[in-house]
């Protein structure tokens, strides 16, 4: 709104009245280097992906995932950005997320303008599914798309999108082994923006008026 002064984001903690799933969840940097992922529980965690909703039933996503120690993860970790280095390859899994961005005729799947937001779904229902298994997730998107799609040999109608690491947060102050902008990055206060910066009511840009109410 002209001359209003914008929203500043908040450092509250997330308020009791979101589900624990969610009040715990948050984006961890710092993993446990010696956890390793049951097959049984990757496998829970990715139908948590497989059982959300999308356009039409589409279900235009996909995932690369590679274990810490196998070469799916060694490949990964090799197309990361610099500053990704330094502190995913400890998560014990790393996968690259896709999204269908065409029409694949040989099967007729057709492409949704929605593919996108479907992933994010997907990807959204993952972090909770985690978080009720005690794990954590942080997304990336600082990697190299072009050479993640190359080393997965991912077919033109399909996109790396973004990057998930998934693990045991530390306990046993691994965090004294990362460099110093990593240890500061990952103890920075949760920052937000107020409910009135972005739920709306009558017209765009006008707080929501039942956020008034008591
Ligand atoms: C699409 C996307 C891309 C992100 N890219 C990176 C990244 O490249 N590197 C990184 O350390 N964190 C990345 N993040 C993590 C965000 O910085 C983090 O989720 C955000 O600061 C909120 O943290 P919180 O959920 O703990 O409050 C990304 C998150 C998302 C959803």
């Amino acid at each position: 709104m002209p001359g209003s002064t914008p929203p500043v984001p908040s450092a509250d903690p997330p308020p009791d009245t979101l589900t624990q799933l969610l009040r715990q969840r948050e984006s961890v940097m710092v993993y446990d280097r010696e956890h390793v992922i049951p097959a049984a529980d990757l496998r829970a965690i990715l139908e948590a992906a497989r059982w959300a909703p999308s356009a039409g039933n589409s279900q235009p996503w996909g995932f690369i995932v590679g274990r810490r120690g196998d070469e799916t993860h060694r490949k990964i970790v090799q197309v990361l950005s610099a500053a990704n280095q330094a502190w995913a390859p400890a998560a014990s899994v790393i996968i690259i997320t896709l999204h269908q961005v065409a029409t694949d005729f040989d099967h007729e799947i057709a492409y949704s303008d929605y593919a996108m937001f479907d992933l994010g779904q997907a990807v959204a229902h993952i972090t909770v599914q985690a978080r009720s298994m005690g794990l954590q997730v942080r997304q990336f998107g600082g990697f190299d798309h072009r050479a993640a799609n190359e080393a997965f040999e991912v077919p033109p109608h399909w996109a790396a999108t973004t990057g998930i690491a998934l693990g045991l947060p530390a306990t046993h102050g691994e965090e004294a082994s990362l460099p110093g902008w990593v240890q500061q990055r990952s103890r920075l206060p949760r920052e937000r923006l107020p409910l009135e910066a972005f739920v709306h009511s009558g017209s765009f840009g006008h707080a929501a008026d039942f956020l008034a109410e008591r």
